[in-house]
Order: C-alpha cells, then structure tokens, then sequence
C-alpha cells in the first residue's frame, strides 16, 4: 500500500527541524482570554495583539455583542440549513441590507465565510471558454474558486498593469473576461493601481471583480476600500469581503449592481450546499457593518497607529514590506524561516503576538511577520509595541 501521507515527507522535515531547535510552534498558539480587541493571556502571559486583522476593533463593541446575545435567545444557536431551504431567516436579509447601504449597492449575497464567497462567485461566473485574469500573489480562497470552475486561468504579475493588458489581449476575441483583483494584498500590505487597472479592463470588455477584505472598514470615505478612495467603485462588478476582518465577526459576502445577480442563489454550489451562519452571527454582522459606516474617528485613528508603527519599525532598522504605511498591515521581512521563529517568538516573550507567514502564503519564497494594527490600539500601546520590537530585535540579532 502507498502512503497517501508521503507528499507531506518535505513539510513534516521541515517542521520538524524548526521545533527540534526549542522554538515554540509559531502556527499553534493557544488565547487562554482574550480581554479585548487588542488584549489576551496567552501562556499565562498579558500579550498585546498585533496579529488578528480586527482592524476596527468591533469583536468587543457593546452594541455588536448585545446584538448577537439577542439573536441567540430569540433564535437559537444555529439554523441547520442551507440558505435555499431552511436557513433564512429575518437576520440573514438584515445583514443583506446592511451590506447594500454600507455599499451603496442593489445586491449582496451573504456567505458562511469570506473563502467560500470567492470559491462560490468566481467558479460561477467564469465557467468553460471564459478566462480569469488575476494578480499572481492572489489569495488561496481566489485560486481555489478558479480551480473549482472551468475557465482559462491567466496569472499576471503583480501589480503591474501592463502585463495584466497583455494578458487581456491575448484572450480570443468573444471569450468572457473576468478579471480579479484585491483591494489591499494581505501579506505585504501593499495595494493595488485599481484605478489603472480597471480602466484597462474595462476598454478590453472585461468584467472586474474586487476582494477588498482588508480594506473594507478602514480604507475609502466610507470604508468601502480601495476601489472607492481611488474613485473607481461604480465600475467594479462584484466585491468580494468578509466578516472575519474589520466586522470582527465570520462570514463573507458578494456585493454587486448587476441586474442578473439573484440568480446565483440558485446556481452558486458554495452558497447552496451548505449551512447558513448562526442567527447570532449574523445579528453581531450586521449591528458591526451598520455602526462602521460611521466610524471616520477611528478609521483616522488607525490610519495614524499605521503610519506610526512604519516609521518606527524602519527607523529601528526593520527592513519593511512598503516604502509607506499602505494600509493596516505592516510586513517585516526576515531573512529566513528560522530567524523568523525565533523574532516571533521573543516577540511573544516580550508580550507581543504577531502573524508568522511563510511560503507558499508568502510572495517570493520571503519569511513575513505580519502585524495588524486595531483602531483600538492606544497610541502608548504602539509606542509599548516598538520597544517590544526593538528588544526582541536585539536579542535575535536582527537590528
Ligand atoms: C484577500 C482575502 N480574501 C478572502 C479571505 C477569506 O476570508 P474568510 O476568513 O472570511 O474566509 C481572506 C482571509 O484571510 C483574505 O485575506
């Protein structure tokens, strides 16, 4: 008998070799309380949060709380159906409409998380003899629904807005274009030339699609990301988010003004064929999405920690993944895996939890710990952050 478990021989080495040195396993952290949206024990130890992409800070917000607490009382814990049978209720159309006034849009389309709204959309939008065109570092949840469906898969490098025209123009005149980008890339922080790059799309009779969930909230005049603060939001045909981020809840969604969108309710396999979110979640969802369509103090406030915390770190000696502070996430880049684990964990040593990314998440084979800045986070909290890093720094050797 084969073992079907010898693909995994290279991985298991790896891991194995890292935790052989006496480094604490970065990928298997246990919160023993969490205290707020920027605060948990973790080891018995009061650890700030710098790794948890709760931009806004909402899991804690009293009204979004109350809400969910309601919903279970009033509904039970969950709805052990699909959304096309039992599984609708009056909170799921409440998120709905919440999603289309926080957006200004006709249609939203509500999804049990923010991975399977991308496997669901694209895999049914972009089916045989259509082409997907996409950035090369897209998310997993995007390549996963391009893999799910039929279409012709067109990678482009990243950002770069010729190559994505030369790919468009390549494609056989009367195939179906679908182009999909994201608003902010999650693991540089960095964000993409939307505005150029739709304009390219559109004047090669391509549709667009978006993933803004790492912007929605935070990024725009309203929060609705980075299509909206470029000016280009009315010429997006579908954005893609979620409620594991910024609405500090889970599930995801597909907004979108086209007159036909309804109908994949019926036809999209990933919103079909399987349960629909807790009356509690999508009470806590929508209370959070209606309260983040006025939150312009907090979104300057973390626009301010952001930009303080990019300054900083570079001035310790950081090597950073953006000239700038681009968006919520700053990456500091390591320049190996085994650094990388041993910063992460003097880091939590100190008291500081940040993400560990490494390939195949991680663009260019780099070693990332990504930190997520909170609009919750204080400003002496961030300044507590530096001297955190700065320490950890010296001990590893890295500054
Ligand atoms: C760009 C992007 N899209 C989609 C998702 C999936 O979201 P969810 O956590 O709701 O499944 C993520 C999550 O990390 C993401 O970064």
């Amino acid at each position: 008998m084969s073992d079907l478990f010898s693909k995994f021989d290279d991985l298991i080495a790896l891991r194995e070799g890292l935790l052989s040195t006496g480094v604490t396993d970065p990928f298997n952290l246990v919160m023993e309380k969490v205290e707020s949206p920027t605060v948990a024990i973790c080891n018995g130890r009061r650890t700030i949060l710098l790794g948890t992409y709760n931009y806004m800070g909402m899991t804690f917000d009293p009204d979004v709380v109350a809400a969910g607490k309601k919903a279970l009382d009033e509904f039970g814990s969950g709805t052990t159906g699909s959304r096309v049978l039992n599984g609708t209720y009056v909170g799921h159309r409440a998120v709905e409409d919440a999603l289309k006034d926080f957006y200004a849009m006709d249609h939203a389309m509500v999804f049990s998380t923010g991975y399977q709204a991308n496997l669901g959309i694209i895999s049914t939008i972009a089916g045989k003899g259509d082409y997907i065109i996409l950035d090369i570092d897209s998310h997993a949840s995007i390549y996963d629904g391009c893999a799910m469906g039929n279409a012709e898969i067109v990678p482009f490098r990243h950002n770069d807005i010729d190559a994505l025209e030369k790919r468009l123009k390549r494609v056989p005149a009367g195939a179906g274009k679908l182009v999909v980008l994201e608003g902010v890339y999650s693991m540089l922080g960095d964000i993409a030339p939307l505005k150029e790059m739709i304009a390219v799309s559109k004047a090669n009779g391509a549709m667009v699609l978006v993933d803004e969930a790492h912007s929605m909230g935070f990024i725009g005049e309203h929060g609705r990301g980075v299509a909206e603060a470029q000016g280009v939001i009315d010429d997006v045909d579908f954005i893609i988010g979620t409620f594991s981020k910024s609405v500090g809840t889970v599930g995801g969604f597909c907004v979108s003004n086209h007159p036909k969108f309804e109908i994949l309710r019926l036809v999209c396999r990933p919103y079909v064929f399987t349960a629909s979110l807790p009356p509690s979640v999508v009470a806590t969802a929508a209370t959070s999405i209606r309260k983040l369509m006025d939150s312009k103090a907090k979104r300057n406030h973390l626009w301010e920690n952001s930009k303080r915390l990019h300054a900083g770190l570079r001035q310790l000696g950081f090597k950073l993944g953006t000239e700038k502070s681009q968006s919520a996430i700053i990456a500091v880049i390591m320049p190996d895996l085994e650094t990388g684990a041993a910063m992460w964990e003097a880091l939590l040593k100190e008291g500081l939890y940040v993400n560990l990314a490494r390939p195949p998440a991680t663009p260019a084979g780099m070693t990332l710990l990504r930190c997520s800045l909170c609009a919750e986070h204080r400003s002496e909290q961030v300044e507590e952050i530096l001297g955190m890093f700065a320490a950890a720094g010296r001990t590893t050797g890295c500054i």
